[in-house]
């Protein structure tokens, strides 16, 4: 099988609706969809990505209305959340009702919710009648896609179509949240900056390190290019490395034989939606380590750090 790909809403939707898979993009990074409620479909997904059944899917809506199809009870501040941030890049993990299969939640008995803010899979999800169960549409454990050709370089010959979405917007995965003991628990930092969910519900728990991965975008060793990275002080890093070093900044080239500099301008939104793009061209080229800085530890920069930690993280 080779993927095509094009901009054809109603062939991905006759292709859904026949149990296949579809790539699909968003805000924040492409997915990779099947019918949510069809777990013969689901399996496929699973399969593409080489993903372990431990780790549960995101369950996509068009709309707040459909959630109610989803989940068995929508707290106040769930629905406040929702009407705030969607569309876009908030993920609200919340009771399950039973026609969810158990292996999109990987047996858990809470799904995780999202509406995109992608016009293309908006129409996508409203021409459809079920939901969509999408990871990001990268093997398992590598970086997330942020465009339709990255999908095709890994996953091209595992799927019929990649819906053509045009490079995402955000660039970094959804902020992820749940409830634990009444009270709302960060488990991923993401496209919606921790402040902004704050200003609408009060304190977030951070999360907490629990010994089996609750939410498996926890392992540590998530988003890894194939090459060592390593995060902290360029110039010590680049001592310490006397080898081709790739560089990832925010603001400036530090002289490295390759650079990624995100954002001259120093905004952490530009340098999100570059991060994975840059991981990539570095993991790619000639560079034999990948240094990255620390980004400022606020807004979108949170998911920055946390998504460079993990690629970091030994495996
Ligand atoms: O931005 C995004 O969220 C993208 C786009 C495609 O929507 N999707 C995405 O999916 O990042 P994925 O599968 O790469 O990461 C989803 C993570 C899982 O690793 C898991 O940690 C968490 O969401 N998750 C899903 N359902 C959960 C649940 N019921 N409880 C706890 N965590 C859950
Ligand atoms: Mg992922």
């Amino acid at each position: 099988m080779t993927a095509t790909i094009g901009t054809d809403v109603s062939h991905a939707a006759r292709l859904l609706e026949q149990g296949q898979v579809v790539a699909i993009p968003t805000e924040t990074v492409y997915g990779l969809a099947a019918d949510a409620l069809n777990e013969a479909a689901v399996i496929k997904v699973f399969e593409a990505k080489q993903r372990p059944a431990f780790d549960p899917l995101i369950v996509h809506v068009h709309s707040i209305g459909q959630v109610h199809e989803v989940v068995r009870n929508v707290p106040p501040e769930a629905e406040a959340l929702m009407r705030h941030f969607w569309p876009g890049p908030l993920t609200l993990v919340l009771p399950k009702l039973p026609r969810i299969p158990d292996l999109v939640t990987s047996g858990l008995d809470t799904v995780g919710v999202r509406m995109p803010a992608h016009p293309l899979t908006l129409d996508l999800l409203r021409m459809l009648p079920f939901p969509l169960a999408a990871p990001s549409a990268n093997p398992f454990g590598y970086v997330s896609p942020t465009t339709a050709q990255h999908v095709m370089d890994q996953l091209g010959t595992r799927i019929p179509y990649i819906l053509d979405g045009g490079p995402c917007t955000v660039g970094v995965e959804s902020t992820i949240l749940g409830m634990e003991e009444g009270r709302w628990v960060l488990y991923r930092p993401g496209g919606v900056p921790l402040e902004a969910i704050e200003g609408v519900i009060g304190t977030v728990r951070p999360q907490v390190r629990h010994v089996l991965p609750v939410a498996p975008g926890m392992l540590e060793s998530h988003y890894a290019p194939r090459k060592p990275v390593h995060i902290g002080d360029i110039a010590q890093l680049m001592e310490a490395h006397p080898v081709r070093c790739g560089v990832i900044s925010f603001t400036h080239d530090h002289g490295a034989w390759r650079n990624e500099v995100l954002s001259p301008r120093g905004d952490l939104g530009e340098a999100a939606r570059k991060l994975f793009a840059a991981l990539r061209t570095l993991d790619a080229g000639d560079a034999e380590v990948i240094l990255a800085e620390v980004f400022p530890g606020e807004g979108l920069g949170r998911a920055i750090n946390d998504r460079l930690a993990r690629a970091a993280a030994k495996r």
